[in-house]
């Protein structure tokens, strides 16, 4: 199965909806900003402790950046993955919402922790989500007028959209938002999409451009097609050695076959068809 990753899921965002625009909050070492391929592009970092190698556009939290923006200023995507604790998460979407251009949208990184340690503030484990589900879930019950949805990539992956019509606002059931519901519940409360499912959000042109291959291999069509020539011709000119033929027909099968599998990976790996 193809790995998805947070960076395929916003370079395929941008794609789709032709974003110009990206605000990334919490840079590190800009692995993922490097590869996010847009035409503006600006990062918000502190840059301080074990975090001091950041190089940010705009060195302050995200919390000092947004105060002191105007307020119509806007972007088509921010990215969160600052501070992962519930309540800097939980102001980062509301502040990254009044600043989203129309139609655009907020992408929010380590949604799914698959253990009750890995979420735990302050850090205890190496692979560490902190608790930023449990901002996504509280804005989810809260806010009957977006659309959000979970991509199990890389610790999950949200997607925040204003819909047009309805929501999909999330019905705690009573359940205090705590990790014991939310483990059972998951799926549900994140609106998780399984990972082998993630492409089909992303059909056609969509893809992210990491997958692209411009075409399939056409060289076993080529060989394949040789070796059957060579095999009729076999037979025509010295039907006596029809053995060296029979092998030239297995090799031409055996190639043919191998441009019909590269054929459908080609289809796979560019969502076509799906
Ligand atoms: C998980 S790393 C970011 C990873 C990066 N987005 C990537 O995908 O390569 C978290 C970053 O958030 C930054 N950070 C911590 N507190 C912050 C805050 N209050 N506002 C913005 N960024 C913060 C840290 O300095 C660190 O660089």
């Amino acid at each position: 199965m193809q790995q998805i990753s947070k960076t395929d899921i916003i370079n395929s965002l941008i794609i789709k909806n032709s974003y110009q625009t990206y605000l990334e909050i919490g840079l590190d070492r800009a692995n993922n900003f490097r590869a996010v391929d847009i035409a503006h592009k600006e990062s918000v970092d502190p840059a301080e402790g074990q975090y001091k190698h950041a190089k940010p556009t705009h060195r302050m939290t995200s919390d000092e950046f947004f105060n002191q923006i105007d307020s119509d200023l806007k972007w088509d995507i921010i990215f969160i993955d600052g501070l992962h604790h519930a309540d800097q998460v939980y102001r980062d979407i509301q502040n990254a919402l009044n600043h989203i251009n129309k139609g655009g949208c907020v992408v929010c990184h380590d949604l799914s922790p698959t253990s009750y340690e890995m979420q735990l503030v302050p850090r205890q484990t190496s692979t560490w989500t902190g608790d930023c589900w449990k901002a996504w879930v509280q804005v989810r019950s809260e806010r009957s007028d977006l659309y959000m949805i979970t991509y199990d990539t890389d610790h999950g992956t949200g997607l925040i959209t204003k819909s047009d019509g309805e929501g999909n606002p999330l019905d705690l059931k009573g359940f205090e938002i705590e990790y014991e519901p939310f483990s059972k519940n998951k799926k549900e409360w994140l609106n998780l999409v399984p990972l082998a499912e993630v492409s089909q959000h992303f059909p056609g042109a969509y893809l992210a451009k990491r997958y692209r291959r411009k075409k399939p291999a056409v060289w076993p069509l080529i060989l394949g097609g040789l070796a059957f020539i060579l095999a009729i011709a076999q037979l025509i000119t010295l039907p006596e050695s029809f053995i060296f033929a029979i092998v030239a027909l297995i090799s031409a099968s055996a190639l043919l076959a191998l441009y019909g599998q590269e054929q459908k990976r080609f289809k796979q790996e560019n969502f076509i068809d799906r």
